[in-house]
């Protein structure tokens, strides 16, 4: 063994992967999964170690027993994915301890160095816990547990506080014991592909980049509806509900990659310099262009669905939004003027998240008397469907061929399912396989945390102040008809809704709406 040992090459890196929150939901549904994955296409170090950390008493074989159940190989196709998941399974394993306890983490010091012996060692914390443990787990990684000659690096999971005040004590707290460089933060849709791809289709394609700006979008909407309620997470949500849940984070992400302008280089720093712009130039957010909604029991099909108030863990009274939609402007010389309307609901009709942009009209268009009077309704509309089904779409005007001059709307469609016949890679993978590479892109700085928390609390603070009674909606409905008076305050149809019954916007005339 010592022989064997004195031979090792010192300088070869090794990594040792710890899961703290190891026991928990989503450790076992997406972060063991992802690493498995990264293993299997051999995006891992050929030596690594993975730990699960929690306070729940389990032994490695209970470890490797309750993850196996979920490394469902996406992959599974493959072949050999059986093997692959024991050698993988071989390399997992488990340490109980609390999360205050400097003496627990230096016992996973020793086992993990156990396993470095000889290499250069590097360090990767997923911190899968609630927050309020956070900083707990921080120090005593910092104190007991931190690589003494490789990197260290701790992946934090939302959410960051849940206003400016307390983000930024967590920010503090955290930067007691880390540098910013060894904090990852968070936010998955930024690891979600085509929320990658925003950079690509703007910044290499000529015919995209000269036309986003106010002189020919007319707004954009950002969309995110799920069609299932807060089941079983009722606790964690009634304190925080869908404006700090989605909004303030996952569609202001995706909006200031989408409004930002052309960073200097790819470099992460660069990109979040122009994240953290836009952010900045934001307009304060206003009462009057918020709306929410909280959804209510229905029964449909002879099947019953409860109302957010019927989870146990949720009081009966709460006045907490599972459903919101907002009016933002970005103050700059690109964008002044243009609507930035904001959708975010649970237990809706359907599951979706996408970017709608809608261009102006063409002017003096010569075929406006086939379009009639509202010539929005024939203008030019770009969707980025993030999920399912993810989609790049172009809604055009085409004529419809035959002798006769009929024009109709028609789309071009870069399906991915048609497209390309590689399995798009889970979020979690992506930002996995970043953070062990040190590479910041996909992760929060924080002044971006800053500016985003910035912009909302003023408003979260004047909707709890004034316990503004949400609109009910029914469970598997397209939400509350707010959603719709709020679009049309700023002259805007949803796009999904017309796409899906092009005959419920034609039949609500915009006048009416406002009225
Ligand atoms: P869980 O509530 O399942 O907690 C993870 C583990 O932390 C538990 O297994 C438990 O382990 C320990 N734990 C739970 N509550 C406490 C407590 N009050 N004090 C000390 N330890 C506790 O969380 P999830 O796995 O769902 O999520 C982990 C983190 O990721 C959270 O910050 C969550 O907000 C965030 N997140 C989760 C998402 C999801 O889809 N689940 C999505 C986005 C973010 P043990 O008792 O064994 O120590
Ligand atoms: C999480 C939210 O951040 O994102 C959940 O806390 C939400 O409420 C989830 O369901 C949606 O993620 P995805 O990847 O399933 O769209």
């Amino acid at each position: 063994m010592l022989c064997w040992v004195l031979f090792l090459d010192k300088t070869e890196p090794t990594i040792s992967i710890t899961v703290v929150g190891a026991s928990g939901d989503l450790a076992k549904r997406k972060i063991f999964p992802a690493l498995f994955v990264l293993f299997y296409e051999d995006h891992l170090p050929k030596h690594f170690t993975i730990y699960g950390y929690a306070r729940s008493k389990l032994t490695d074989e209970e470890l490797r027993n309750m993850i196996s159940k979920t490394l469902t190989c996406r992959i599974d196709k493959w072949g050999n994915c059986s093997d692959k998941r024991d050698q993988f399974l071989q390399r997992c394993f488990y340490h109980s301890g609390q999360y205050n306890s400097e003496e627990n983490f230096s016992e996973l010091d020793i086992k993990l160095k156990e396993k470095e012996v000889g290499r250069l060692p590097n360090r990767l914390f997923f911190l899968s816990i609630p927050p309020n443990i956070f900083v707990d787990v921080v120090r005593c990684v910092s104190r007991c547990t931190s690589s003494a000659t490789g990197w260290t690096r701790v992946i934090v999971e939302k959410p960051f506080g849940r206003d400016l005040e307390s983000s930024r004590e967590m920010t503090k707290s955290l930067q007691q014991y880390l540098t910013e460089g060894q904090i990852f933060r968070i936010d998955h849709y930024l690891g979600k592909e085509l929320v990658e791809n925003l950079s690509v289709l703007r910044f290499s394609n000529l015919v995209f980049e000269p036309l986003w700006s106010r002189t020919y979008i007319r707004n954009v909407q950002l969309i995110f509806l799920e069609d299932f309620g807060t089941e079983g997470r009722g606790g964690y949500f009634d304190s925080y509900g869908i404006i700090r849940d989605i909004m303030q984070n996952h569609l202001l992400q995706m909006l200031a990659l989408f409004a930002m302008e052309t960073p200097v280089s790819l470099d992460a720093e660069d990109i979040r310099n122009e994240k953290v712009k836009v952010l900045r130039s934001m307009r304060p957010l206003q009462l009057d262009d918020v709306i929410i909604g909280q959804y209510k029991g229905h029964i449909k099909g002879g099947k019953s669905y409860p109302a957010y108030t019927d989870d146990p863990t949720v009081p009966k009274d709460s006045l907490t939004a599972t459903f919101s939609a907002l009016a933002l402007f970005i103050d700059n010389a690109r964008w002044d003027g243009v609507p930035f309307l904001m959708k975010a609901g649970k237990a809706l009709h359907t599951r979706r998240a996408e970017i709608r942009v809608q261009f102006r009209h063409v002017p003096g268009n010569l075929f406006k008397t086939n379009f009639g009077t509202d010539l929005d309704k024939a203008t030019n509309e770009l969707v980025i469907r993030v999920q399912p089904d993810e989609a790049i779409y172009l809604k055009i005007n085409n004529k419809i061929p035959g002798l006769g001059m009929r024009i109709d709307r028609s789309k071009l469609n870069l399906l991915y399912a048609t497209r390309y016949s590689n399995a798009i890679p889970d979020a979690y993978e992506r930002l996995l396989l970043d953070a062990i590479k040190g590479e910041h892109r996909l992760f929060i700085r924080s002044d971006e945390l800053d500016a985003a928390w910035a912009l909302f609390t003023p408003l979260l603070k004047d909707l709890e102040e004034k316990k503004t009674v949400p609109e009910l909606y029914p469970y598997g409905s397209r939400g509350p008809i707010g959603a719709h008076y709020l679009a049309a305050k700023h002259n805007v149809r949803w796009g999904d809704l017309s796409e899906e019954n092009p005959e419920v916007s034609s039949y609500i005339p915009i006048h009416r709406m406002v009225e």
